[in-house]
């Protein structure tokens, strides 16, 4: 697909369901007793691969309609022996997460991805599951996909302090202490997303958390509770706002209105750093729904200036360093992303895989170890093809590029933008954007 520079992009859009509380949402509703009813939930491919699973785990997954869907589940304890190996598609999060699920129950279950999803770490969830009583009868070199896992019949709770800021592996332990006698804790030197947090309050588990350090949390858990459905309202994703958002602040004289976007302080880095840079965004009727903070998104086109953004806050915006490296590219002067480790284990190399695209337009840049910089010297000159690397958010990310460069921009494959935003093409479209 080409992206090509046009008109000012204009008009209000909502983006889809929240990917990682649209995963918990299936999860949840798998695990509690009774009718999980779930409005305004992603349809990507990466949570329609979770629910499939919790179907194989003993669900009844029904869609009412379009994002209203209906989860009857089996409870804490009661997960079922999955017939075939659990396939997640691309999505880490599902596949991590669900290992979590799995972990504490006494079954066997294969897990399984497609080439994306093979190359990536998955001991950072295992190690801490083989505490509570995990086995692991088989794994890929290196600890990769396919992994077929042997849950304890007398699970252990666990104390845990995870090496690395993910939320993924904090949330797989979480979910696994559902399922272990006692408190099971977790203790994270930087806070990243507490959704799982939020959603085991929401459907009637016993949790505390507590400020850990200057960044982190300890979360206490207390172990098999009975969990009781709860409606779920997803708010919309910010991760999938992004694009938009830095579209219209690069496109000069665009006025764009992102409905509804959830604003929960441990995803609003992007937001944070884009107006640091000198966006014009307005944050207009903040609100809460469903227990999260929302709020429209105004943005119009912005003169941006480039910023140094600090390691501490990569966890709030993990996601959405390729665009955020986009928007760098517009800035007047450089702009640093530091402590970028992470996302070298992401849906492809994104490190990598956003130098290379940023070489592709020509814009200057260099890594400097777990750093980024790009220059800012006012050269984005485009014309070039990235490669996408099975990778969703490398692909919308240099679309959005293109629409601001002197020449396209082009991305070898937009397969991928299913995985979590299925309809970015039109989106887009609707408010002017040229894409072919
Ligand atoms: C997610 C956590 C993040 C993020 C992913 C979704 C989640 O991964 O990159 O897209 O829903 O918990 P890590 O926690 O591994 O950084």
């Amino acid at each position: 697909m080409t992206a090509r520079r046009g008109a000012a992009l204009s008009g209000t859009v909502t983006v889809p369901g929240d990917k990682s509380i649209s995963h918990r949402a299936l999860m949840f509703g798998l695990l509690a007793v009774g009718e999980t009813r779930i409005t305004g939930l992603l349809e990507g491919e990466d949570v329609i691969n979770t629910a499939k699973v919790c179907r194989a785990l003993g669900a009844t997954v029904e869609r009412l309609g379009p994002g209203e869907w209906l989860v009857r589940g089996v409870g804490v304890g009661g997960l079922k022996q999955p017939a075939e190996p659990l396939d997640f598609g691309n999505s880490g999060t599902g596949c991590r997460l669900m290992m979590g699920v799995v972990g504490a129950h006494p079954i066997r279950a294969t897990f399984d991805g497609d080439a994306s999803l093979r190359k990536r770490p998955m001991r950072r969830a295992l190690d801490p599951l083989e505490l509570f009583g995990l086995t692991v009868v088989a794994q890929g070199e290196g600890g990769r996909l396919p992994i077929t896992v042997e849950g304890p019949k007398d699970a252990v709770p666990v104390v845990y302090e995870s090496p690395v800021a993910s939320a993924q592996v904090k949330s797989a332990v979480l979910l696994a202490g559902l399922n272990a006698p006692g408190i099971t804790t977790v203790v994270e030197t930087e806070a990243t997303r507490d959704h799982t947090e939020r959603m085991l309050v929401h459907f009637g588990a016993d949790v505390t958390v507590t400020p850990h350090g200057a960044h982190g949390r300890r979360i206490d858990l207390v172990g098999q509770p009975e969990l009781k459905p709860a409606p779920v309202i997803v708010p919309a994703d910010p991760s999938s706002a992004a694009f938009p958002l830095v579209a219209a602040a690069i496109v000069p004289g665009s006025d764009v209105t992102i409905s509804g976007v959830m604003m929960n302080p441990l995803r609003t880095g992007l937001l944070a750093t884009l107006i640091e840079m000198g966006a014009a965004i307005e944050v207009l009727n903040p609100r809460v729904e469903s227990g999260e903070d929302v709020a429209d998104l105004r943005v119009r086109g912005s003169h941006l200036s480039g910023v140094d953004v600090p390691a501490h806050r990569a966890p709030s915006m993990i996601d959405e360093y390729p665009v955020l490296a986009v928007a760098a590219a517009f800035a007047a002067g450089p702009t640093r992303m530091r402590g970028l480790h992470e996302l070298r284990v992401k849906e492809s190399d994104r490190l990598a895989a956003v130098a290379a695209g940023l070489a592709a337009a020509g814009v200057a840049h260099t890594i400097e170890g777990d750093d980024l910089i790009v220059a800012g010297d006012g050269r984005a000159p485009g014309g070039g093809t990235v490669e996408t690397h099975m990778d969703h958010r490398i692909a919308m990310s240099f679309l959005v590029m293109g629409l601001a460069t002197a020449e396209p921009m082009t991305v070898d494959d937009t397969g991928f933008i299913a995985t979590s935003f299925p309809d970015f093409t039109g989106l887009m479209r609707g408010l002017g954007a040229d894409l072919s």
